[in-house]
């Protein structure tokens, strides 16, 4: 039994073999629709989310399975105090896998060591966010070919950015990835992720200048001010709308450019920009379901012929 806790939990060759059936769930949906006939997906979500639930929610479907869950916190018996242990033991009797999203660090690994099901780390506070990552590579795997040798930008809440800290730890095992970080001061890229990069002697800047670097890029990775990440509203109103992607900034950058983004968005990107062409992120949000589909296949042992 297997469970995805970070994104290096598979190797780079499992995860083509991933993207690969992701990207044939997509051609083929027909094939893969009763693929999970009689399984149960259980979706334990003790945060809010929107994209990672519901995508877990209609891959599930669309491969013909079932979904129960909770999600808040506030109706799950979490709310008369039930550990996470217990309640992954009770879930491991309704369901055959687990997506598991909580905003204590480690939460989904606690889970996971005492299911007797698969279980997947939906999102653990500012930690990692590993089917957003896996959404992120099949998206520029698909988009642009391969996962090698480009410049991404990385904007906004580096600091706190789950999703970025996913992707980072990801992407270093790829060739020729050269990073530039793009906060400001108090939202920089933690010192653990600098000095990993150095070790490994992989290229990356941090700049506060959007402008500056614009016309560098391969890809814009915009993220969210994360307002429930802060301990103090001030601080949050001061920084929420330092990056605004606008179409002055996309005049700065290559033709061929894509802006990602893990979504929501709050203001970080004028909804001007969703015309252009290169705004790939609600594209994005589409390849996080076939690779949750993928992802639930492989974590089943399910193969289709
Ligand atoms: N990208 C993402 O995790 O979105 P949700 O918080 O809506 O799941």
């Amino acid at each position: 039994m297997r469970h995805l806790m970070n994104p290096l939990d598979f190797t780079v060759e499992e995860l083509d073999k991933l993207f690969d059936l992701a990207q044939d769930i997509e051609q083929n949906p027909a094939k893969y629709a009763h693929a999970c006939a009689g399984k149960i997906m259980a979706t334990c979500f003790y945060e809010p989310s929107t994209r990672t639930r519901l995508s877990f929610e209609s891959a599930m479907t669309r491969l013909g399975g079932q979904v129960i869950g909770f999600s808040d916190a506030a109706s799950s018996s979490a709310a008369k105090g039930e550990s996470v242990s217990d309640t992954i033991r009770v879930i491991s009797c309704y369901a055959d896998i687990c997506a598991m999203r909580h905003p204590k660090e480690g939460a989904p690994m606690v889970a996971a060591e005492k299911a007797t099901i698969p279980v997947i780390n939906a999102g653990d506070g500012g930690h990692q966010h590993p089917t957003q990552t896996l959404t992120d590579l099949l998206t520029i795997r698909s988009l642009s070919g391969d996962i090698k040798n480009f410049t991404i930008g990385l904007c906004g809440d580096l600091k706190f950015g789950r999703t970025v800290h996913s992707l980072i730890n990801a992407l270093v095992r790829y060739e020729g990835i050269n990073f530039i970080f793009i906060s400001p001061e108090e939202l920089r890229i933690p010192d653990y992720i600098t000095d990993m990069l150095k070790e490994k002697d992989i290229p990356f800047r941090e700049v506060m200048s959007l402008e500056n670097v614009m016309p560098e890029l391969d890809f814009l990775y915009m993220t969210r001010v994360q307002k429930e990440r802060f301990f103090n509203e001030e601080d949050y109103i001061r920084l929420k709308d330092f990056y605004i992607l606008d179409t002055t900034k996309m005049a700065l950058a290559k033709e061929d450019m894509l802006v990602l983004h893990p979504l929501p968005r709050v203001n970080e990107i004028s909804v001007e920009v969703d015309n252009d062409p290169r705004a790939a992120y609600f594209k994005q949000a589409q390849y996080g379901v076939y690779v949750r589909m993928a992802l639930i296949l492989t974590l089943l042992n399910i193969t289709v012929g």
